[in-house]
C-alpha cells in the first residue's frame, strides 16, 4: 500500500516516539515506586539494528520526527551512535529527545554532533529538598548542569517539562518560570495523567491547566498565542514577551483530534496511543524474517485501530497496564 499512515479519523502519523529503555535513574513519585519496576530483560529489547530497521520503515511511511524517550534514554549505552544512524536516513527526520537531564552535561555535545536537534528536559522543581522528595534522588545539580550543557551545545529550544502536583510544587510554578526565563529555557507545565505504575492517580486531585494558569497570573501577565498545530502545549506570551510558557492540558482539554503521534516501546511493541489498551507486536515478526511489506501491514493495521480519544473521565476508561516509564511519555 502507498500513502501516509492514516487512521479512521483522518489523522496522519508524523511523529514516532521511540522508547530506547524502560530503566530510569530517578524514581519520580508520580511515575515509579521507590524500588523501581521489573525491567525488561535484554533479549526482549530491540537491538540497535532492529530499531534502525523499524525507524527507517516509519520514515518511508511519512514519519518526519523521531523522539527518543525512556525510561531515561541516556541509560542506553549506544544512544549517540543510534542518533548518528537515524541522522543518516533519507529524508532525514528531525531528531528530538525527552530526558531527565542526568548525564546530559557530558552527552549534550556528542549527541549534538551526532545529529540530535533538540531536547525536552523534565524538571518539576528547583527547590533542592522538594526535588529529593519528588524524585527520591539527590540529583538536582546534575539536571541543572545537563540543561546548561544542552543549551550551550545548541540543542535548542531547550524545553523544560514540569508535571504539576497538588501540595507539592503547585504553588511554586511562578518561581520555576522565572528560573527558566532567566536561562532561556522554554517551560511547559503538564497536567498529571493516569499513567503511574501504582494506579493511584485521581481526577479530583489533579492540578488543572486553569489552576496553573491562575497561579502564574498572580505574578505574570499571560497572553495566549495561537498557531498550535499538533503541539500538545497551549502557549502564552509572558509579560508581553519574548519569553513564553506552555500548558499541556492533556486531561482537561485533550488534543487527541490533532494527534500525529505513534509509539514504539523498547521491546518492539507498537502503540497507537499513550492510553491504548492493546499493542501490535513488531519484534516477533521482525525476528522471524518479516519483509518490510509484512511490517507495513501490521503498522497500518495498528494505526487503523486508533481510537478517537483517550476517554479519561468516561465510565469505560481503563488505565493501560504499561506505566509511563515503559511507554516513553
Ligand atoms: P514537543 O514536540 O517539543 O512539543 O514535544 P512533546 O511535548 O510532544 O513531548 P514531551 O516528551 O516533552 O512530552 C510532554 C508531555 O506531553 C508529556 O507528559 C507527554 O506524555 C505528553 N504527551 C506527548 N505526546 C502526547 C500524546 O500523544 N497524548 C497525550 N495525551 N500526551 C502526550
Ligand atoms: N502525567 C503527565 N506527565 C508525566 N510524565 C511522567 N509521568 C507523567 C504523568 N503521569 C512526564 C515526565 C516527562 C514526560 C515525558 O512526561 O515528567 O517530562
Ligand atoms: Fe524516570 Fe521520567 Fe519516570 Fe521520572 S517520569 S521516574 S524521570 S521515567
Amino acid at each position: 500500500a502507498d500513502g501516509p499512515l492514516v487512521d479512521t479519523f483522518g489523522r496522519i502519523a508524523k511523529d514516532l516516539r521511540v522508547s530506547v529503555t524502560d530503566r530510569c535513574n530517578l524514581r519520580c513519585t508520580y511515575c515509579m515506586p521507590a524500588e523501581g519496576l521489573p525491567w525488561l530483560p535484554k533479549p526482549e529489547m530491540l537491538t540497535d539494528d532492529e530499531l534502525i530497521r523499524l525507524i527507517a520503515l516509519f520514515v518511508r511511511l511519512g514519519v518526519r520526527q523521531i523522539r527518543l524517550t525512556g525510561g531515561e534514554p541516556m541509560l542506553r549505552k549506544s544512544l549517540v551512535s543510534l542518533v548518528a544512524r537515524i541522522a543518516e536516513l533519507d529524508p532525514r527526520p528531525t531528531i528530538a529527545m525527552t530526558t531527565n537531564g542526568i548525564g546530559l552535561d557530558r552527552l549534550a555535545a556528542p549527541l549534538r554532533a551526532a545529529g540530535l536537534d533538540r531536547v525536552n528536559v523534565s524538571l518539576d522543581t528547583i527547590d533542592p529538598q522538594e526535588f529529593i522528595t519528588l524524585t527520591r534522588r539527590d540529583r538536582l545539580a546534575d539536571v541543572e548542569a545537563g540543561l546548561k550543557a544542552a543549551h550551550d551545545a545548541g540543542l535548542t529550544p531547550v524545553k523544560v517539562n514540569a508535571v504539576a502536583m497538588r501540595d507539592v510544587n503547585d504553588t511554586d510554578v511562578a518561581d520555576l518560570l522565572a528560573w527558566c526565563m532567566d536561562r532561556n529555557y522554554e517551560l511547559r507545565f503538564i497536567e498529571q495523567m493516569p499513567l503511574d505504575a501504582g494506579h493511584e492517580w485521581q481526577h479530583s486531585t489533579m492540578v488543572t491547566a486553569s489552576e496553573i494558569r491562575a497561579e502564574l497570573a498572580k505574578r505574570y501577565r499571560l497572553t495566549p498565542l495561537d498557531g498550535r498545530g499538533s503541539a500538545p502545549a497551549e502557549r502564552f506570551l509572558v509579560d508581553g514577551g519574548p519569553h513564553t510558557v506552555g500548558i499541556i492540558a492533556s486531561v482537561s482539554a485533550p488534543f487527541c483530534a490533532a494527534c500525529d503521534r505513534v509509539r514504539l516501546t523498547a521491546d518492539g511493541q507498537l502503540r497507537n496511543c499513550l492510553f491504548a489498551n492493546s499493542e501490535s507486536d513488531l519484534r516477533t515478526p521482525l525476528r522471524a524474517g518479516a519483509t518490510d511489506d509484512d511490517l507495513e501491514g501490521i503498522i497500518r493495521g495498528e494505526m487503523w485501530r486508533k481510537a478517537r480519544g483517550h476517554g479519561i473521565g468516561s465510565p469505560d476508561f481503563h488505565q493501560p497496564d504499561r506505566p509511563m516509564s515503559a511507554i516513553g511519555g
